[in-house]
């Protein structure tokens, strides 16, 4: 499949990515059996899989968003800028809900920036992680799947604005 000037081939299922989700979904809700929680959702890459996780998530919470961008075309550019402000997360349990973890440096900018909201606690899941590129010691409390430090596309990630709404994950076809 091509996207702008780039081809990309199939990688990973919408039958296999909904299997993920509904799993964190039952691990999230027997984790927060007794609390509300506050999913704070990063957009714009977050959309879809929150959209997936919010249906499979039958206790009580609440849903806030933020919207932060750091890639350029298909590398991390380091540096992260808000464009969305979340709601009050005062008390709140906060779990945060992202894409993909990769660098990390937008889970640290999310880190460093709950430290200043005052949360009653705060703890992470994403759909996908490359372990292989993450820099930062901050523990992921649900993850979806590791896969490998190659770029993706689809199911909420894009190419430079595309492919966001592909139901199945795409990997950059480097040769
Ligand atoms: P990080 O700050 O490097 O961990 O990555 C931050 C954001 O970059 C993620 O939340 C994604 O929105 C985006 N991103 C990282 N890796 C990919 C990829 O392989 N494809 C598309 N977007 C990505
Ligand atoms: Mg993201």
């Amino acid at each position: 499949m091509k996207v702008l000037d780039k081809k990309f081939e199939l990688f990973i299922s919408a039958e296999k990515i909904i299997e993920k989700v509904k799993t964190i979904a039952q691990t999230i809700e027997e984790d927060y059996k007794d609390k509300t929680p506050t999913f704070l959702v990063i957009l714009n890459g977050a959309f879809m899989f929150a959209a997936d996780l919010m249906k499979y998530y039958k206790g009580p919470c609440k849903v806030s968003f933020m919207r932060l961008s750091s890639y350029e075309g298909t590398t991390s550019s380091g540096k992260i800028k808000k464009h969305v402000e979340a709601d009050n997360l005062q008390n709140e349990d906060v779990i945060i809900i992202e894409d993909i973890v990769d660098t990390g440096n937008s889970l640290e900018y999310i880190f460093n920036y709950l430290e200043t909201q005052h949360v009653k606690s705060k703890r992470m899941a994403c759909m996908f992680h490359k372990p292989d590129a993450y820099q930062k010691a901050y523990s992921i409390d649900y993850i979806g799947m590791n896969i490998p430090d190659k770029f993706i596309l689809g199911y909420g990630l894009d190419y430079d604005g595309y492919g966001r709404n592909l139901s199945d994950i795409y990997q950059l076809k480097t040769s």
